[in-house]
């Protein structure tokens, strides 16, 4: 582990991956826990190790953006310099490249901003970043990308006081050739895969479910698709918007 830095509401880890392949996709997902008090002792709990999208990868250097929610994020973002992060992955299957002659728009909501940044990263700073936040703490997540976001907040402390779906749909309206990337919790993304459909824009979801294994050994992460259950973090974690009946 190499370091935590406060990110206004959330939490930006950098860890070494000394051993791991220096080439992850962008959208694939590690399992991380603590080398030391991951649950466990007297009065704690047993932890599974927890999913994250890796934000950044740059010269064997992985970046992760958390939201403390719970026990394991908690105890993550605690992390000092020295202390041991275990990281397993990559793992899952991420985003696929927009057809030919599409332009991408990238549509983050919240935490789920964390997996576009490597993307933007491997589009380049033309690709259009459509961002939502509950706030101006949450939204200073938006000065990871390059250029300028366009911003919506939940009260209006940061851009526009809007759903991200809001600027999706003004943005799709003016130009609809285009492949939608996003990441963001259920309802915002069923929001997006509704959109998406009616303009028959292809979208590209990045869910999320509860994972135990990360590698399909326990089927905790099964999701309804059109085509049957799947295991998210095999299958997934970004699926074909066209795939699911509702994001939800
Ligand atoms: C593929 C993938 C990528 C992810 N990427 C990120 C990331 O980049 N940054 C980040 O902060 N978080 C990410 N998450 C979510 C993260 O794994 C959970 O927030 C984490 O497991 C919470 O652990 P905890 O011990 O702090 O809280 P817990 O006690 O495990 O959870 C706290 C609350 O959140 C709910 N919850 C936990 N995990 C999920 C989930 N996967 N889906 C819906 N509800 C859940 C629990 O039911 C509980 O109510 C990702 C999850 C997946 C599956
Ligand atoms: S998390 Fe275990 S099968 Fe997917």
């Amino acid at each position: 582990m190499t370091a935590v830095e406060r990110l206004g509401a959330y939490h930006l880890i950098r860890a070494l991956d000394s051993g791991g392949p220096d080439d992850p996709q962008p959208g694939q997902f590690y399992m991380l826990s603590s080398a030391e008090r991951w649950g466990g002792g007297e009065d704690e709990r047993p932890y599974l190790p927890r999913a994250f999208s890796y934000a950044r990868a740059r010269e064997g250097e992985l970046s992760f953006l958390l939201e403390d929610i719970g026990p394991g994020t908690a105890r993550l973002a605690e992390l000092r310099p020295g202390e041991g992060l275990d990281v397993v992955g990559p793992l899952g299957i991420g985003w696929r490249p927009p057809g030919e002659g599409s332009r991408p728009v990238l549509v983050g909501g919240g935490i789920g901003t964390a997996p576009l940044l490597c993307l933007q990263d491997e589009l380049g700073a033309g690709a259009t970043v459509l961002l939502g936040f509950r706030s101006a703490a949450h939204a200073e997540a938006a000065g990871l990308f390059a250029g300028e976001p366009e911003l919506a907040t939940d009260d209006g402390s940061v851009g526009r006081q809007a759903l991200v779906t809001d600027l999706l749909r003004e943005e799709l309206d003016a130009d609809p050739a285009a492949t939608v990337f996003a990441c963001g919790p259920p309802p915002m993304l069923e929001s997006v895969r509704a959109v998406c459909a009616e303009l028959a824009v292809p979208a590209q979801l990045a869910l999320e479910s509860g994972m135990a294994c990360g590698f399909g050994a326990c089927f905790g992460c099964v999701v309804p698709t059109r085509d049957g259950y799947i295991r998210l973090c095999v299958d997934g974690p970004v699926l074909d918007a066209d795939q699911l009946e509702s994001a939800l």
